[in-house]
């Protein structure tokens, strides 16, 4: 991989985007009727509108050339073939691996995998049918009526994530998230529960993460204290990549679901971390979210460039990004049932691509990833729509909407769909000082009733949003990440960002529940006593 700036196709789009800069979008619709057809693609029920970004021909033909000199049909390749493209784990990323059904040899470090991945998704179907239909027993005998996913980052987003958007799904079994080391978490959760109807499921990959592990020992207790320690293995199973810690926390590893150093956390939903969806939604359900993904992967590996989704996305971000120097990036989705998925999205995107060392170890002087952030519409339009549309930071959006609800109240989602279409619309089109004039703006509030427009935002439609659908979706941007951590030719499967704080924390914690002397700053030393003092 190259330093992205020397290509010749960057230059071009450079020079390019110089003119690119001065064009407004309604001019570019009034201009070519066919705009709509150019800049949209559809794969199955999934429609991806991007012609509302600030492309032109032009720009889409030097962007192509990008991906074709940065080699990204070669990347592509290579993740697939499992080639160690983790350069600083020394490790392959083949989450891809893990929803290929049609595959029956996928090899890594000279063994194939297959097998391993189809038993760990054999034992995940029998285990989610075991505890749905009330084969799986607490330690009492009582059926388990809720599941609590105790993890956090990849190990808990992910399921949290796809558990809401596909909660119409939902059968039989509650299931509920604990993530943070506020003791407040967990306890909110087990406090509406019944310990000898309550499954545990912990999952880290690591089986390190300190936030899983307190609140892992804090549930144990909870169990322990009121069942004994017999109802350990009943009541707790595990997901990790760590037999030994699994183990040395009491789980039997019969009770353990086993992944892969090769998944990566914010890409593990489709392993044994996915095990609460598949409680949640039944495991039919659950291989329709794979085989949706693996949809997508397949679209990925063999659709061409100029029609290549993820591809596609993935260079108009760079586009926006390095070009237009759009900082930050919305995520919308007009759907309810996927209120988690910016939050899920800013761990897949701003954990891999929020770098800033390139693949051969030197600093970039270029931007990478945006800052991600969302809601689902409409509750955002009520919130921060008034910079999108008025701010003087402009900031690309995806719009995210299903054709069809799953409930269809009335008007409900006629007018969550009009919402849908006419945000993007006005982010484009703007009202100018005439307009707003026309309408009978007093001249005085003129100023005000200006939308400049020319925000440029990509809509996405489904028919509605099934399990296979949402597994494309997620894919899909999986992908597009990948894309552009290719273009910008950072390693976007390691995450070394995270470890400082981690590092500093564990000395702070020491500090604080003792009289040790403090060697930080004059801040970092004021707070610690402050918090000393408080809680004496
Ligand atoms: O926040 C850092 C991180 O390592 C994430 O990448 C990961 O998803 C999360 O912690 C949880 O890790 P584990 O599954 O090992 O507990």
């Amino acid at each position: 991989m190259k330093n992205p700036t020397a290509l010749p196709a960057w230059k071009k789009l450079q020079q390019h985007c110089q003119q690119a800069k001065g064009m407004h979008m309604r001019d570019m619709f009034d201009s070519d009727k066919d705009r709509f057809k150019r800049f949209s693609v559809r794969l199955d029920d999934m429609l991806v509108d991007y012609s509302k970004n600030r492309i032109t021909p032009d720009t889409m033909n030097l962007l192509l050339d990008l991906a074709e000199e940065a080699d990204i049909p070669g990347a592509i390749g290579d993740m697939f073939a499992g080639k160690p493209i983790n350069n600083t784990e020394n490790r392959a990323v083949l989450h891809v691996a893990l929803r290929n059904a049609a595959k029956s040899h996928v090899t890594y470090d000279g063994v194939n995998v297959k097998p391993a991945i189809d038993k760990v998704l054999k034992q995940m179907e029998e285990f989610s049918y075991k505890v749905q239909h009330g084969q799986w027993r607490g330690a009492t005998g009582q059926r388990i009526t809720d599941v609590v996913n105790i993890g956090i980052g990849g190990s808990d987003l992910g399921p949290r994530m796809a558990v809401e958007a596909l909660k119409h799904y939902r059968q039989n079994v509650r299931v509920h998230f604990v993530s943070n080391v506020d003791g407040t978490e967990i306890t909110e959760v087990i406090e509406r529960l019944d310990p000898a109807s309550t499954l545990f499921v912990i999952s880290s990959k690591s089986w390190t993460t300190q936030e899983t592990m307190m609140n892992a020992l804090t549930a144990r207790c909870w169990i322990t204290d009121i069942l004994g320690p017999q109802a350990i293995e009943k009541h707790f199973v595990a997901l990790s990549t760590n037999a030994r810690g699994v183990s040395e926390f009491g789980i039997d590893t019969d009770n353990m679901f086993e992944f892969w150093d090769w998944a990566g956390g914010r890409y593990s939903l489709w392993s044994a971390i996915g095990l609460p969806i598949a409680i949640s939604i039944g495991f039919d359900n659950f291989r329709q979210l794979l085989n949706g993904a693996y949809a997508m992967d397949t679209h990925f590996l063999n659709a061409p460039l100029s029609e290549n989704i993820p591809v596609i996305l993935g260079l108009i971000g760079v586009w926006n990004t390095n070009f237009l120097d759009i900082r930050s990036h919305a995520v919308l989705p007009y759907d309810q049932y996927l209120h988690r998925l910016p939050a899920y999205l800013q761990q897949a995107d701003m954990e891999s691509n929020g770098k800033s060392v390139d693949r051969g170890g030197k600093r970039v002087k270029y931007s990478t990833g945006q800052v991600l952030f969302g809601e689902p519409g409409t509750n955002g339009q009520h919130s921060f729509y008034q910079l999108l549309h008025q701010g003087t930071e402009i900031i690309s959006s995806d719009f995210i909407a299903s054709a069809w609800s799953f409930n269809e109240a009335g008007l409900h989602h006629p007018v969550l769909l009009s919402n849908f279409i006419a945000q993007p619309e006005a982010l484009m089109r703007g009202k100018t000082a005439d307009e707003a004039k026309d309408q009978g703006c007093p001249d005085n509030l003129v100023p005000y009733k200006v939308f400049e427009g020319n925000r440029p935002s990509t809509s996405i439609l489904f028919d509605r949003m099934t399990p296979f659908n949402l597994g494309k979706l997620i894919a899909m941007y999986e992908h597009k990440i990948f894309v552009q951590g290719m273009l910008w030719n950072i390693n976007s499967y390691d995450q070394w960002g995270v470890q400082l704080g981690k590092e500093l924390a564990t000395v702070v914690c020491e500090q604080i529940m003792s009289d040790a002397a403090l060697g930080h700053d004059s801040s970092t030393n004021a707070m610690i006593e402050e918090i000393r003092h408080r809680r004496a």
